[in-house]
């Protein structure tokens, strides 16, 4: 990943429409305490609104509620949508953080051009997630409520009234905040993973690389394929040759060998290139790590885990940050990792990226950007 450039000003400006009628302070510190993951909204939304004419316009921050949508709005039946996921993280001092937005910012631009969706420009994704956690703050979890966060999910879709199947001419943005605990409800003890070998997830031209909507809708059946195994998740494999391991629906997969050097699925065009990733790669290698990004085989996996080759398994991402995987079942057998308990070095690489995320260990990457 290239390093973070610096920002100029937004290109766009957003106007303030504050809603009068905020929910409660008592009611939004009850949500803060036990806030889930993905259940509750603040009281604002960022929209914006692309035509081709007038490019991005009507820039606003305004109240959280339904959008209105017309039935033949394309997103509705071609799933032209993008997105992104974000955390805001409060420091010590009270301030407001964000991680490498400028990384999930040229992501987005990369997903728009594959789903034919226009360019949001760098400068203006940032500015958006600035003034709706400016207007939102006391979302924003306390350190008081330990590794709490406010997950930002940008997004855009198609919303002009047309069933032809072609791209968009009239395109929204918006940005919604939730605040968040653990991804997973059982906070951190390791995951089952399902080896899915009727579906894959991407293939070489597809749309893997992208964050679209349609990627996620299509990896349900093979969740729920999982949940019928009693897994968490599932891994998928590659689409051409279903052998090599690519990455779970919504996480990015990391294998800690004995002699502790890191192995991670090299990013093939089929995979989301996962900026917590990027960023383990980074900090595993610092930690002293011999990190490789090469092809793995459900076979190396298998065979490394029943002969101890393989000690730890790992999974990242933004929401659920690095979670160890305990389990791994297949149609006919299932290896244990690490006796099923959460491993030294996944520990130890989720507690340095923490410590950046939450200002408790000097930044020396530059990765963190302050919104408020
Ligand atoms: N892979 C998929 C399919 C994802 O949805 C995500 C989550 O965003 C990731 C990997 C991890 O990406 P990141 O670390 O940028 O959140
Ligand atoms: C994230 O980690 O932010 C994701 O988008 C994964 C999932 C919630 C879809």
């Amino acid at each position: 990943m290239t390093e973070a450039p610096a920002l100029s000003e937004p290109t766009l400006t957003f106007a303030i429409e504050r809603r009068t009628d905020p929910l409660p302070d008592e009611q939004r510190e009850a949500v803060l305490a036990n806030p889930g993951f993905g259940k509750t909204f603040t009281d604002h939304m960022v929209l914006a609104t692309w035509t081709p004419g007038d490019g991005w316009h009507d820039a606003r921050v305004t109240a959280y509620g339904p959008l209105t949508l017309e039935p033949s709005a394309a997103v509705l039946h071609y799933a032209q949508e993008i997105f992104e996921g974000m955390k805001a993280y409060r420091h010590a001092d009270g301030s407001v953080w964000t991680f490498r937005p400028e990384q999930n910012a040229a992501r987005f631009v990369r997903s728009a051009r594959r789903l034919a969706l226009p360019a949001l420009p760098t400068e203006a994704f940032v500015e958006s997630l600035r003034v709706l956690v400016d207007v939102d703050q006391a979302w924003v979890p306390g350190t008081e409520h330990g590794e709490a966060s406010l997950y930002l999910r940008p997004f855009m879709f198609a919303s002009e009234a047309f069933l032809g199947v072609r791209p968009a001419a009239k395109v929204t943005y918006s940005v919604i905040a939730s605040p968040a605990g653990p991804y997973f409800s059982g906070g951190l003890k390791p995951v089952s993973i399902w080896v899915s070998s009727e579906y894959v997830r991407a293939a070489p031209g597809g749309t893997g690389a992208a964050k679209c909507g349609g990627n996620y809708a299509a990896s349900l059946a093979a969740q729920v394929e999982a949940s019928e195994h009693q897994c968490d998740q599932v891994v998928f494999l590659d689409g051409l040759e279903h052998k090599w391991v690519e990455e779970l629906g919504g996480m990015n997969l990391f294998f800690v060998r004995r002699d502790g050097s890191i192995v991670t699925p090299e990013l093939t065009g089929t995979i989301l290139e996962g900026i917590t990733r990027d960023s383990i790669v980074e900090l595993a290698k610092e930690l002293g790590h011999d990190v490789t990004e090469r092809r793995i085989s459900i076979d190396e996996w298998r065979e490394g885990v029943a002969s101890g080759d393989i000690a730890e398994v790992f999974a990242c991402g933004t929401a659920a940050v690095v979670t160890p995987v305990g389990r791994l079942a297949w149609d006919g057998g299932e290896v244990v990792m690490n006796g099923g308990e959460v491993g030294a070095v996944t520990e130890r690489i989720r507690s340095t990226l923490l410590d950046i995320q939450y200002g408790r260990t000097e930044d020396t990457h530059g990765w963190m950007h302050r919104l408020v």
